[in-house]
């Protein structure tokens, strides 16, 4: 245990949140989709701790989340269809990749030539990114690989002891990470599905596949994953078995989440986190996930479950 860690309500924490980064601390904030572990991305000795805090590989750049509009410019070199959607959808859950500017650390980029950026719409997070008047290297606050994180207290079982600070800003909304596009020549492409769907994101060119030498997000086949099995499938009840529900009811099941009572995919997405965490702590054998529709929504949460059954 390197910190005790603090958790704060939005009020008195702000400043306390601010302070932190300034002198090049972490401090994890709530966002709009999942709790970000934040550090001045213009600092990579503050960044570098995010690697250590989360254990995660250097390899794996980090999303740089803006206080303006102003500041996607400075970070970026940006066309006129990345800037429609940064106009269109910010702030909200959308993330695009862009050709870098000499500003941004590499260990931001993991090298690349590329740097991920988004603007968060949370009041709270918006408050200390607007405060501190600078870019904010925000992952998802959890450690590598794992369940990202969707309330405070989630933050505290993943990074406690790790951090000095927790902005507490309630249950995030989306509750499934950001929407990751690429934007060139050919059109879109969703290198992470997510809260901005494929369907809305049509309007602005025609939306591709993934783009060859690209890393995928996260790079690995698995991720976001509980540390008991997780497999998909028909739902037929077995011992000792934890049921993740779509539609199907609990018998003959050890413990069942249900994902929405009224099949509504928004409301599942905001569920699905918490839920796959409270199965995981239930000490089962294996969790069966009832696969939900993929449309709109539905492609986010069934992306999250493929890399959360893969081993
Ligand atoms: O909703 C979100 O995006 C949350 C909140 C905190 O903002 N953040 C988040 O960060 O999910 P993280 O680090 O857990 O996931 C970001 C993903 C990583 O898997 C990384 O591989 C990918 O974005 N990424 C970052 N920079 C990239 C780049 N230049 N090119 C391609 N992928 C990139
Ligand atoms: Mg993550």
């Amino acid at each position: 245990m390197k910190f005790e860690t603090h958790v704060a309500g939005a009020g008195e924490g702000v400043s306390a949140a601010v302070s932190l980064l300034a002198s090049g601390g972490l401090v994890a904030l709530p966002t709009e989709t999942v709790y970000g572990l934040g550090a001045d991305a213009l600092n990579p000795g503050a960044c570098a701790r995010i690697f250590e805090a989360k254990d995660r590989p250097l390899s794996d750049p980090l999303i740089v989340h803006v206080p303006s509009r102003e500041w996607l410019e400075r970070l970026a070199v940006v066309s006129d269809g990345a800037r429609r959607l940064a106009e269109h959808f910010w702030p909200g859950p959308l993330t695009l990749v862009l050709p870098r500017r000499e500003i941004v650390p590499d260990l931001v980029t993991a090298g690349q030539e590329t740097v991920a950026v988004r603007m968060s719409a949370h009041p709270v997070f918006r408050q200390v990114v607007e405060t501190f008047g600078r870019p904010v290297a925000a992952p998802s606050a959890n450690r590598f690989g794992r369940i990202s994180p969707t309330t405070a207290a989630h933050v505290l079982a993943e990074l406690g002891g790790r951090i000095p600070l927790v902005l507490d800003g309630g249950p995030c909304t989306h509750g499934l990470e950001s929407t990751i596009v690429l934007v060139d020549t050919e059109g879109l492409h969703i290198l992470r599905s997510g809260p901005v769907t494929a369907e809305e994101l049509a309007a602005f060119g025609p939306v591709r596949g993934s783009v060859a030498g690209i890393s995928a997000p996260g790079g690995l086949a698995s991720h976001y994953a509980p540390r008991t099995p997780l497999v998909i499938g028909e739902v037929v009840a077995r011992e000792n078995c934890g049921l993740l529900s779509w539609q199907a009811g609990g018998d003959g099941f050890a413990r069942v989440e249900y994902l929405s009572r009224t099949q509504d995919l928004r409301e599942a997405a905001a569920n699905l986190y918490g839920a796959m965490r409270r199965l995981d702590e239930a000490g089962l054998e294996v969790i069966l996930a009832e696969p939900v529709p993929e449309t709109g929504l539905g492609t986010a949460i069934m992306e999250r479950l493929r890399k959360a059954a893969a081993r």
